[in-house]
């Protein structure tokens, strides 16, 4: 089954959104599987996002999200990916559609409340720099 690697960053912590932003993926029928609260070191930034390094916004990127805790959860699914994907809405809230998460909550498009991974090739990788110690738990969703 797919999963998927979601992180409430810290406007969405700050703000006291993280119980709405999980809700709102548990609402869409998708099975928590892992969660935890950390304040992401520069390493942990740096490797999560890896594939931005020589983007403009990587020094940015890395300083925001290691600058407060964040939440990091594992949801499993038929399709969680881009299910979760679609109820994040577009990276700039600006551009982001109502009823989506950054819709909604978000502020700009570096406080964009909401990380997901965006294929299950990477929520594999992210998955595992996550949550490689503990692991994922098994059970039975009823809806
Ligand atoms: P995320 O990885 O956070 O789920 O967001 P995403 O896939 O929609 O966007 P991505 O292209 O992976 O970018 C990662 C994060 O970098 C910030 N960003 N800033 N200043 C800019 O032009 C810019 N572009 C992207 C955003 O916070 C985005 O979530
Ligand atoms: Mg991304």
């Amino acid at each position: 089954m797919e999963k998927s690697l979601i992180l409430v960053k810290p406007d969405g912590v700050e703000r006291g959104l993280t119980g709405t932003i999980i809700g709102r993926l548990e609402e869409l029928g998708l099975k928590l599987v892992a969660i935890r609260m950390l304040r992401a070191d520069k390493d942990l930034a740096e490797r999560h996002y890896a594939i931005h390094r020589e983007r403009p916004f990587f020094n940015d990127l890395v300083n925001y999200i290691t600058s407060s805790p964040i939440v990091a959860a594992v949801f499993e699914g038929e399709e969680a990916v881009s299910r979760i994907r679609k109820a994040c809405g577009a990276t700039d809230p600006a551009q982001s559609e109502k009823g989506t998460i950054r819709g909604d909550f978000g502020l700009d498009i570096g406080r964009n409340t909401i990380h997901a991974s965006d294929s299950p090739e990477t929520a594999a990788v992210e998955v595992e720099t996550f949550f490689g110690n503990e692991g994922t738990c098994e059970y039975t969703r009823i809806n």
